[in-house]
């Protein structure tokens, strides 16, 4: 299997186990354990490790859709490549804006609940894009 198809699968398994990940830290209740954005204290409890590690997991999907997109831009059939771009931008709106408002606004349930829809379209998208660039 070439790198356009990996990738791709490797990018939805990494959104997954974000987002997976998201609810944990959503159910501990450690949202706030990380006060600041982009990056917070040294992680001496539980809760801000598991916060540290979905920040992680989010910047490592995002690297990993950049690398999807931009293979998929140069070799996949067009809809690939138009869940892929559509989806890079959603997770770009995520990772540097959704994600910051969701711990600036101390949780506000509305934002949250933006955070999981927007989750949702991005593993959608990008489980689309794997899909076709599998097929070929
Ligand atoms: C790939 C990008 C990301 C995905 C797919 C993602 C996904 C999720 C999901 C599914 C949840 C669980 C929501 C719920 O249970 O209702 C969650 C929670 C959360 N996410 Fe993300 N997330 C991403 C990036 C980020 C970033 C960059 C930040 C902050 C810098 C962030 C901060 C949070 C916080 C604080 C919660 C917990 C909210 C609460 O306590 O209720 N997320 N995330």
């Amino acid at each position: 299997m070439g790198v356009e198809k990996i990738l791709p699968l490797l990018t939805v398994f990494t959104i997954y186990s974000t987002m997976v990940l998201g609810s944990y830290v959503s159910t501990i209740g450690a949202g706030l354990a990380c006060p600041d954005w982009p990056l917070c204290p040294f992680p001496t409890t539980w809760e801000v490790l598991v916060e540290y590690m979905h920040r992680g997991f989010a910047m490592l999907s995002f690297l990993l859709a950049t690398l999807t997109t931009y293979a998929l831009v140069k070799r996949g059939n067009k809809y690939a490549k138009a869940t892929a771009v559509l989806g890079l931008l959603l997770l770009i709106i995520q990772v540097f804006l959704v994600g910051a408002i969701v711990i600036f606004s101390a949780l506000q349930p509305v934002l949250v609940t933006v955070h999981m829809g927007v989750a949702l379209l991005v593993f959608g998208l990008y489980t689309i894009a794997a899909a076709y660039s599998v097929k070929g």
